[in-house]
């Protein structure tokens, strides 16, 4: 793992935007798996930035993001599709036709969730995958005892990520108790990994994927599996590391050290 830590949340944010930019701009038509959760607008932003500025263009790109929930249709604002026409998708010019989430609101969740999974199959593997963590360590919706072994499939949601993600419905409505998400497995197909996790309550979770032993009880772990993984942070979100030291003698500010 590289682990990459940042003084602030926006220079975090901004490094994850800079290695997904540089991987479209050396790949135009590369295929990304893209997250949702209030850690991502940020990188987004730098994302549209760079298209808005002529640096980039997403035309040819494919995407798959990791998760939905059961039971959202896409153009409920709590969605995940609406979350990515917003803070991405609508600002840029990724084509709808090379864009993909699985959908929510299907009449078998369990037949839509095997159809993402081979899509992804056949039109993989994932150049690059950007993550973010939950403060219970699950990546996509990959919740505590996940099977490293996991494809594409529902999950049954954990109370406190159900909490955690409250903050995103409003009008006393909750969030669903089920979601399709990418499996644990489908993630460490990729090619490269991005895990962006930034603030104090990633800390636990972030020091558990890192410094933790390898276990379904922290689903991130599974990353310490993934040859070419970076692992972006700032300095809340590293707080926790017994090595922090360590990781920023062999990348001072998270910049990449010369040899000598
Ligand atoms: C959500 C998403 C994850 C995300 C995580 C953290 O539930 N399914 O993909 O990484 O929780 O979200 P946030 O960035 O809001 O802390």
């Amino acid at each position: 793992m590289k682990i990459l830590i940042f003084e602030t949340a926006a220079q975090a944010a901004e490094r994850a935007a800079h290695q997904i930019i540089d991987k479209v701009q050396a790949r135009p038509d590369c295929v990304l798996g893209l997250a949702t959760g209030g850690t991502m607008p940020p990188v987004y932003r730098h994302m549209a930035q760079a298209k808005a500025q002529g640096a980039v263009s997403y035309a040819l790109v494919t995407t798959f993001n990791l998760d939905e929930y059961v039971g959202l249709a896409p153009d409920h604002p709590c969605s995940y599709h609406h979350f990515m026409a917003q803070e991405l998708f609508d600002a840029t010019d990724f084509s709808p036709t090379r864009t993909h989430l699985p959908y929510g609101n299907t009449a078998d969740p369990a037949a839509e969730a095997t159809r993402y999974d081979a899509l992804i199959q056949s039109q993989g593997p994932i150049d690059l995958q950007l993550l973010g963590i939950g403060a219970n360590g699950h990546i996509g919706f990959n919740e505590p005892t996940s099977s490293f072994g996991s494809r594409t499939r529902i999950k049954t949601l954990t109370k406190a990520t159900r909490l955690a993600n409250q903050r995103f419905f409003q009008d006393g409505e909750a969030p669903p108790n089920y979601a399709i998400t990418v499996g644990i497995e489908t993630i460490l197909e990729s090619r490269e990994v991005v895990l962006l996790a930034t603030g104090i309550a990633k800390a636990r979770s972030v020091a558990d994927m890192v410094e933790g032993p390898l276990s379904a009880i922290c689903p991130a772990s599974a990353l310490q599996l993934h040859p070419a993984t970076t692992i972006i942070l700032d300095q809340d979100a590293a707080s926790l590391l017994k090595l922090k030291e360590y990781y920023f003698q062999v990348h001072p500010n998270g910049q990449e050290a010369p040899i000598v």
